[in-house]
């Protein structure tokens, strides 16, 4: 178990300076990065359990987990043993052949959402390698069911909401409505349709004859940890039935254990159940894959030939994940994740208590939390990290919290003593 270090406000953790051997390093590389991100100066080199390292050996306290990715922290030993097993077996045969792990893990995913009270009539599963990947194959799926729905070509369009993110290739960022996102790369593909996240009134004119599918998160993310009411998605688990639209939980970033219940639709009444679930991050716990759980409504209507992907379902990758879903599933694990989402919260309250005025509201579920702010987090992102703790920001002004889901109270209490230091220094 980490040991709590004592801490004062001085700057432990330094950023790395211009003259550093981590800014050689950049500045050795960078150039030959295409420039898609603007990253801080330390360089991560190792990871155990919640902890990474740079390059100069300092230590970091992570509460992103990779953005939501590393739910069972870094290193774990079980999960580097079963990676290093496949390895030395069978890494890639496509999928042109029969392995044990893409079936094992489907089998895993349809048995572990019923049983845990997620999706009642989930059936088959599509894996592929990311997010994004997922949610281009769910809109494909969505656009299949509603060209067999209605032959005249006209049910072609696909609902998503306000604030939300699915990802960058082209399907899932014409869901994305965000100019950030969408205006470099516009036009979008036709056919993509935004709503207002929990506005129940306005899902009769939203959602038509005309709509396909509906994709949404129980749980916005990136939009900065906004948790969508179960009278929003009954209401629109309804209105998909009436016209026969195909409804997508995005459950990339809030599925697979990190509210507490195995998907973050687990907890909901059983009309909002969705047809197709789509997850990625914590699946593959940082190995890269993704996966599309659907019912028997819109897998029926999917045929050979119809999708398809090289690496998807590779038996490394799916090997990993069927341990992923088995260890994520796990009750104990999973009280675990509610009790440690109520400390952070006791934690936050009394943040808030100390900066009412910087800290308007705390949202999320389990942990997956977010701190409303009244001004932009750069600041204090910038003094946690250089007093030796990682955060990230959502939406607008939101302080995120997507620790691994093994946290434990320790680190819990030493995040929050460093939280409070970084925002008393920006004061
Ligand atoms: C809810 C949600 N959907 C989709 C994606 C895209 O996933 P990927 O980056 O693996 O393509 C993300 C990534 O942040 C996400 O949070």
């Amino acid at each position: 178990m980490a040991m709590r270090v004592p801490r004062d406000a001085s700057l432990p953790n330094p950023d790395p300076s211009a003259d550093s051997p981590s800014a050689a390093l950049v500045n050795e590389h960078a150039p030959y990065m295409v420039a898609t991100y603007a990253r801080p100066p330390p360089v991560f080199v190792q990871g155990e359990g919640s902890y990474v390292w740079d390059v100069e050996n300092r230590k970091y306290l992570d509460f992103t987990a990779g953005i939501a990715v590393t739910s069972l922290g870094h290193s774990d030993a079980e999960f580097t043993n079963l990676l290093t097993q496949q390895a030395k077996t069978l890494i890639h045969a496509s999928n042109l052949y029969y392995n044990p792990w893409t079936g094992a893990l489907s089998k895993l995913l349809v048995e572990t959402t019923r049983s845990s009270g997620g999706m009642h009539d989930a059936a088959r599963v599509f894996v592929c390698n990311s997010g994004s990947e997922a949610n281009e194959a769910a809109i494909k799926f969505a656009r299949k069911t509603g060209k067999i729905l209605d032959p005249s070509g006209e049910k072609t369009e696909v609902v998503s909401f306000n604030n939300a993110f699915h990802g960058r290739t082209m399907g899932s960022l014409s869901a994305t409505h965000n100019p950030k996102y969408q205006k470099p790369f516009a036009p979008m593909v036709p056919g993509f349709v935004q709503g207002t996240y929990n506005d129940i009134n306005g899902i009769k004119s939203l959602v038509t004859e005309k709509t396909c599918g509906v994709i949404v998160e129980p749980i916005q993310g990136e939009g900065g940890v906004m948790t969508g009411s179960e009278e929003f998605l009954v209401a629109l688990a309804q209105r998909c039935r009436e016209v026969g639209a195909v409804l997508i939980y995005d459950e990339i970033q809030c599925g697979m254990g990190r509210t507490g219940t195995f998907w973050a639709h687990g907890s909901l009444a059983k009309e909002a159940h969705p047809d197709v679930i789509t997850t990625a991050k914590a699946l593959g716990n940082g190995f890269p894959i993704g996966a599309v759980v659907v019912n028997d409504f819109v897998g029926d209507k999917i045929q050979v030939g119809d999708h398809g992907t090289t690496f998807g379902g590779n038996p490394l990758a799916c090997r990993l994940a069927h341990y992923l879903v088995g260890r994520l599933s796990d009750e104990t694990l999973r009280k675990g994740v509610v009790e440690k989402g109520r400390l952070f919260r006791d934690g936050f309250d009394k943040l808030r208590e100390r900066f009412p005025e910087l800290i308007t509201e705390v949202r999320g579920r389990g942990l997956i939390l977010g701190l409303q702010l009244t001004e932009d987090p750069g600041a204090i992102v910038k003094a946690a990290r250089e007093r030796g703790l990682l955060v990230i920001t959502a939406g607008t002004n939101t302080l995120r919290f997507v620790p691994s889901l093994v946290v434990s109270e320790e680190e819990i209490a030493e995040g929050l003593e460093i939280l409070g230091e970084a925002i008393a220094a920006t004061r």
